[in-house]
C-alpha cells in the first residue's frame, strides 16, 4: 500500500486519543474500586486489544498480572465471516483468580464467546468482560460486555490497536474505515 492509500481510506476520526484516554482513566478507577483487596488476572486478546490492554493496566491500582491468548476472526475485507479460531496457550493456571478479559471490540460476538466458553472450563473465581468497543446492532448472541468504553454505529472502524489488512493498528485514535 502507498502511503497515498494508506492515507485515502480513513473517512475521519470517530472516538479521539482524548477521548479514549478520558473513558480509560474512568474504567480503571472503576476496576480499582471494585476489586479493592483482591488481585487479578488481565487477559488480553492478541493482537487487536494490545493498546487498550497497555493504556488500562496503568490506570489499574492493584496486584495485576498480565496474560495473553490469540484469536483469529476471518473477514472478506470489512466484513465478518462470523467464524472464530482461538490460539488458547495460556501457561497461568486460572483456577480461583479473578480475571477480567480485555478486548478490542465486541462485532458479532462470536470470537470473544468462544473465548468465554474457554476460560470458564479453567475454573476463574470470577470472570468480567471489558471491552473498548461495543457494536450491539451487529451482535448474533447474547453477549454482553461488564464494562463498554464505547458504542459504535456498525461503521469498520480502524486505529489504537484495530487493524484492516494489518495496517491502522498504530493511529492513536478510532478512525473509520472508508475500504
Ligand atoms: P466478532 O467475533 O464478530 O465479535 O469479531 C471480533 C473481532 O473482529 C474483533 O476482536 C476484531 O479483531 C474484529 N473486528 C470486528 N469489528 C471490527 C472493526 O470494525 N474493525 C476492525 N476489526 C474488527
Ligand atoms: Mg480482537
Amino acid at each position: 500500500m502507498t502511503a497515498a492509500e494508506y492515507q485515502e481510506k480513513i473517512k475521519g476520526t470517530l472516538i479521539s486519543e482524548g477521548e479514549i484516554q478520558k473513558r480509560i482513566r474512568e474504567v480503571g478507577a472503576e476496576i480499582t474500586e471494585a476489586y479493592q483487596g483482591k488481585s487479578l488476572v488481565l487477559i488480553s486478546v492478541l493482537k487487536g486489544a494490545f493498546v487498550f490492554l497497555a493504556d488500562l493496566c496503568r490506570t489499574i491500582d492493584l496486584p495485576c498480572e498480565i496474560e495473553f491468548i490469540r484469536a483469529r476472526s476471518y473477514y472478506d475485507g470489512t466484513v465478518s465471516f462470523g467464524e472464530a479460531k482461538l490460539a488458547l496457550s495460556l501457561e497461568r493456571d486460572i483456577r480461583d483468580c479473578h480475571v477480567i478479559v480485555v478486548e478490542d471490540i465486541i462485532d458479532t460476538g462470536i470470537t470473544l464467546q468462544k473465548v468465554i466458553d474457554e476460560l470458564e472450563k479453567r475454573h476463574p473465581r470470577s470472570l468480567q468482560i471489558v471491552t473498548l468497543l461495543d457494536k450491539p446492532s451487529r451482535r448474533q448472541n447474547g453477549l454482553t460486555a461488564d464494562i463498554s468504553l464505547f458504542t459504535i454505529p456498525d461503521k469498520f472502524v480502524v486505529g489504537y490497536g484495530l487493524d484492516c489488512g494489518e495496517y491502522y493498528r498504530n493511529l492513536p485514535c478510532i478512525a473509520e474505515y472508508a475500504g
